[in-house]
């Protein structure tokens, strides 16, 4: 008995509390703000291996020249914020508040001791195509401006930054706009302090691709970018090459097709070399051009295989990442089907053999045609719940709201916005945004809910005004995740 019992508790003191990564969740800092470092990058400290967050910040009503953020973490999943690394400067010529300051990143040079920031750096019309360099003896700044350069005489617009973890050398990634004579990538080596640009490497030769990043493997280079179509998703393209100057492969898409890379643009890769295994990150954006200041986060691991030659995200609702091992692996959750739910007024089930058990729920609008899922086991505490969806808003007319994107001259939306109500409590409406899909592609998206414990708890979903519109997405099928506070890793 008594061994027993030590063998447990060693057991017990061998596990540690899960970290969930949410992608496309409403993420929390440790103040219970929404994160908000957009298109940005993760730093690691060089010398306690804390995770660094910087990013655009954006608040509504300004969606531009809010300077740069930094959070700070120890897993990924926990943040903590540091106010602005780059705090915007009234009247100055490159960072004021009416200046575009974009796509921050921020590396350590060895040669001065401090860490360089660089961005795109750019006047409200984007007319100047320049790239911005700040540094701090501090990680969390504050960032000192030191300038804004035309990278080699050129123009630089979407900006990256890669670092060669083999011999330390920083690269940087840059479109050179959208101008006929533009239109390029470009990929230019710095110089040993960070602090100009040296030479270029390699230009991908009038691909017009735009968010720029670069994964390396042990073998391989990886150099990830997006179409240019706003902040509207697109499908995002790899190429792969041996080394640096190429020759570099063909592009490929990293996402199953029409997914839009699963809603998301690229920006920045970040790579986990654990004592057990290395994780390659893709830390993407979802970005919400109705409201920017909200826009989300979509970090999935990357599955890469050298031999073949390929890369893919890979989707999951919730993981948990170990960041001292380097292991993640999906959390289950239980899958309730709309085929089986309970439709009220104009919502109804219609046949679709694309969906779950052949079936989706349609005509969701407002708060009387809704569905609702029975019979849910909850716990007591918050758990994530991911609606799975379809918006065919792509299927109206082009010259009206709603109207296709795959139609001339068709405009789209964004999103619908759908309610979500637990156990009846119409005091407490959660809003779920889903943005627009193909026909036929199913994404899910995840809202944090409190179900009560035991398994009689009921999920109704309706829709919300969304400036045109009361109707909510056709749903598939929801997932509830057990608890964070609930999953111990060995
Ligand atoms: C931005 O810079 C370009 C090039 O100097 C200039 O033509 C344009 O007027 C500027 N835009 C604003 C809003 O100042
Ligand atoms: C660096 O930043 C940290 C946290 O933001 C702060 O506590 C510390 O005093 C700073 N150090 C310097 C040298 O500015
Ligand atoms: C500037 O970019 C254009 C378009 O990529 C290119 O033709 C030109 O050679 C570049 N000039 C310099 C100095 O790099
Ligand atoms: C629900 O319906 C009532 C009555 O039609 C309406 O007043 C209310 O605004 C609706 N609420 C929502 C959230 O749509």
């Amino acid at each position: 008995m008594a061994r027993l019992s030590v063998c447990i508790s060693a057991l017990l003191a061998g596990l540690s509390a899960a970290k969930y990564i949410v992608p496309g969740g409403r993420w929390r800092d440790t103040d219970g703000n929404l994160v908000n470092a957009h298109a940005g990058c993760v730093t690691v400290d060089k010398d306690t291996g804390k995770f660094w967050l910087f990013g655009e910040y954006k608040v509504e009503g300004q969606t531009e020249g809010g300077g740069v953020s930094v959070y700070s973490s120890d897993d990924l999943a926990t943040w903590e914020s540091h106010g602005l690394a780059l705090a915007p400067i009234e009247g100055h010529p490159y960072i004021s508040p009416s200046h575009i300051i974009q796509r921050p990143k921020v590396v350590y040079s060895k040669v001065s001791n401090e860490y360089h920031m660089w961005w795109h750096a750019d006047n409200s019309t984007y007319g100047l195509l320049l790239q911005g360099f700040a540094r701090s003896p501090n990680i969390s700044g504050p960032y000192t401006f030191v300038s804004a350069t035309a990278p080699l005489g050129n123009w630089s617009q979407d900006f990256g930054i890669f670092t060669d973890y083999k011999d330390g050398r920083s690269y940087a990634l840059y479109s050179n706009g959208d101008s006929r004579e533009g239109r390029d990538v470009y990929l230019t080596a710095y110089n040993e302090d960070v602090s100009a640009l040296d030479k270029v490497i390699h230009r991908f030769d009038k691909y017009d691709l735009e968010a720029p990043t670069i994964v390396q493997t042990d073998k391989s280079y990886y150099a990830i970018m997006s179409h240019k179509t706003g902040y509207r998703p697109n499908n995002v393209v790899a190429f792969r090459a041996d080394s640096l100057a190429g020759p570099w492969s063909q592009p490929f898409m990293v996402a199953p097709p029409n997914t839009r890379t699963f809603n998301s643009q690229s920006g920045f890769t970040l790579t986990i070399r654990g004592k057990k295994r290395t994780t390659y990150l893709y830390l993407g954006d979802q970005w919400d051009s109705n409201s920017l200041w909200e826009s989300r986060y979509i970090w999935l691991p990357m599955e890469i295989d050298d031999r073949k030659k390929t890369l893919r995200l890979v989707w999951n609702d919730v993981y948990d990442l170990d960041v001292k091992t380097g292991e993640w692996s999906p959390v289950r959750g239980k899958t309730y089907y709309a085929a089986d739910a309970k439709t009220a007024g104009n919502a109804f089930k219609q046949e679709a053999n694309f969906a779950s058990k052949g079936v989706i729920v349609t005509g969701i609008r407002g708060n009387d045609s809704t569905v609702t899922f029975e019979g849910i086991e909850g716990s007591g505490k918050p758990q994530w719940v991911s609606f799975y969806y379809q918006n065919t808003d792509d299927m109206g007319f082009g010259d009206q709201p709603g109207g296709t994107p795959d139609r001339i001259g068709g405009t789209w939306q964004l999103r619908r916005i759908a309610s979500v109500v637990v156990n009846g409590n119409t005091e407490k409406v959660e809003t779920l945004y889903q943005r627009d899909t193909h026909k036929g592609i199913i994404l899910s998206t995840p809202l944090l809910l409190t179900l009560e414990k035991g398994k009689k708890n009921t999920i109704t979903v309706g829709g919300l005004w969304n400036g045109f519109d009361y109707k909510g997405a056709d749903l598939d099928r929801i997932v509830v995740y057990p608890p964070e506070t609930d999953r111990k890793r060995r």
